[in-house]
């Protein structure tokens, strides 16, 4: 794993938006998984900024609640329209995202499988972090073999989520999410992190055991993972110092 630390969020989310610059000018016709929640809104917006040509890119979203419409203002569809699709020239037939009002679930589940494997699989997958460590919606003890399924939420993450939904209550109990095995076969991993909340949950999965009482940790087993923190976000990594160093002796061939 990659760790990459810096002083604050924009100067971390301009970085990783540097990052995926240059994957779609490299390779415009690259499969994208996407993910959602605030850090990737102002990821997003920096993202943006860069002025990519979208029109090759295909992308594949993590999750979904189950029983919110695409037009529903906290559905994950109608966060990506507003957050990113909107503001690029992605082609709509190349945007891909569970769907949470389908009739039959598990169908919907292997479909979405289907379709990402007739995709060529994620070039690159964006991932934020709860928490608790989920990423996707895999919560704790999620197998680390698993794929696009039925979750339910923990009462943390509902709680973590009602901030957007005005009260708990109307925070979905169920969702779509790919599995942390799904999410293990793309070519590269990035995630970021800001904040101090998500301190403790970074320190276990980058440096604790593998573990699904972490999901994230299952990175560890990845030849490819970039991770982006802001300080607050490192505070507990144990070797956050050797990183820095790492970061500052990258070649410049590496550097981004
Ligand atoms: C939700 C999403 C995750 C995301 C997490 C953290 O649970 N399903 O993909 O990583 O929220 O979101 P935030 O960035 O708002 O802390």
């Amino acid at each position: 794993m990659e760790i990459i630390i810096q002083p604050n969020v924009e100067i971390a989310t301009a970085l990783a938006a540097r990052l995926l610059g240059k994957i779609i000018r490299e390779k415009p016709e690259v499969v994208l998984g996407l993910a959602t929640g605030s850090t990737m809104e102002v990821h997003y917006r920096s993202l943006e900024a860069n002025k990519l040509d979208w029109s090759g890119v295909t992308t594949f979203n993590l999750d979904e609640y189950v029983g919110l419409a695409p037009d529903h203002p906290q559905s994950y569809h109608h966060f990506m329209q507003k957050h990113l699709f909107q503001h690029v020239n992605v082609s709509p037939q190349s945007v891909n995202i569970p769907d949470g009002m389908a009739k039959n679930i598990p169908a919907e589940c292997e479909a979405y499988e289907r379709k990402l494997f007739a995709a060529g699989g994620i070039d690159l997958q964006l991932l934020g972090i709860g928490t608790d460590g989920h990423i996707g919606f895999n919560e704790q003890t999620s197998s680390l073999a698993s794929r696009t399924r039925l979750k339910t939420l923990t009462p943390q993450t509902r709680k973590d989520n009602a901030r957007f939904f005005g009260s708990e209550e109307q925070v979905p109990h169920h969702v779509v999410t790919m599995g942390i095995g799904t999410i293990l076969e793309s070519r590269h991993c990035v995630m970021l992190a800001f904040g101090a909340r998500k301190a403790k949950a970074i320190a276990e999965a980058v440096e604790g055991p593998i573990t699904s009482m972490n999901p994230a940790s299952a990175l560890q087993l990845h030849p490819k993972v970039t991770v982006f923190l802001d300080e607050a976000a490192a505070a507990d990594l144990t070797l956050k110092n050797y990183y820095r160093w790492v970061y500052d002796q990258k070649p410049d061939w590496q550097k981004l």
